[in-house]
């Protein structure tokens, strides 16, 4: 096992957030969800920071937020799909731990998601269109990031977090 943060990136939808729980609790780590820090410290969802803001007042916060756990103990770190776009975050995740990416499909990452109104990228754009631009556009980047890909289309949380868990020992740092 290394040190640091094991970080999991992937699209809206891959199921970071339900893998990083259980993937935390296999390692006895703490589990932070970085949406939920920022909107803690912000006291705003992401969708109102969005909304009144704009993205890139939510990628400052989103990168602020990122930062701030330079000071956390090792931690399983579920981050949002977008967190990737800023090459000072991807430098970010590098530096302070371990990568794991979580591939879906753009189809696949819709229907899991239901109703997007809680994602602004999503919602009120032309569905599994918009969904397969925006997926293809990052693909790079989850990829350049990566320590470990892992993917999650037909798989239960638990099979993608044991694969995890399982393969975290193979990271050379
Ligand atoms: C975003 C993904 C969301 C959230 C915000 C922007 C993105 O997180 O951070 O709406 O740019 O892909 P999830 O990936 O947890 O849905």
């Amino acid at each position: 096992m290394t040190p640091g943060h094991v970080f999991l990136v992937g699209f809206m939808g891959s199921g970071k957030s339900t893998v990083a729980r259980l993937v935390a609790e296999a390692l006895g780590r703490p589990c932070v969800d970085l949406d939920d820090a920022l909107e803690r410290t912000s006291g705003r969802t992401p969708a109102e920071i969005f909304a009144e803001d704009g993205e890139d007042a939510f990628r400052m916060l989103e990168t602020e937020a990122l930062e701030r756990l330079v000071d956390a103990p090792a931690s399983v770190v579920a981050c949002g799909g977008g967190v990737v776009v800023r090459p000072e975050n991807r430098a970010t995740l590098k530096r302070m731990g371990s990568v794991v990416y979580l591939r879906v499909t753009a189809g696949e990452a819709l229907a899991r998601i239901g109703d997007v109104s809680t994602r602004p990228l999503l919602a009120g754009s032309g569905g599994v269109i918009a969904a397969t631009s925006l997926l293809q556009a990052r693909e790079a980047l989850y990829t350049s990031v990566a320590d470990i890909t892992v993917e999650t289309v037909g798989r239960d949380a638990r099979a993608v977090a044991d694969e995890i868990v399982s393969r975290l020992v193979e990271v050379p740092r």
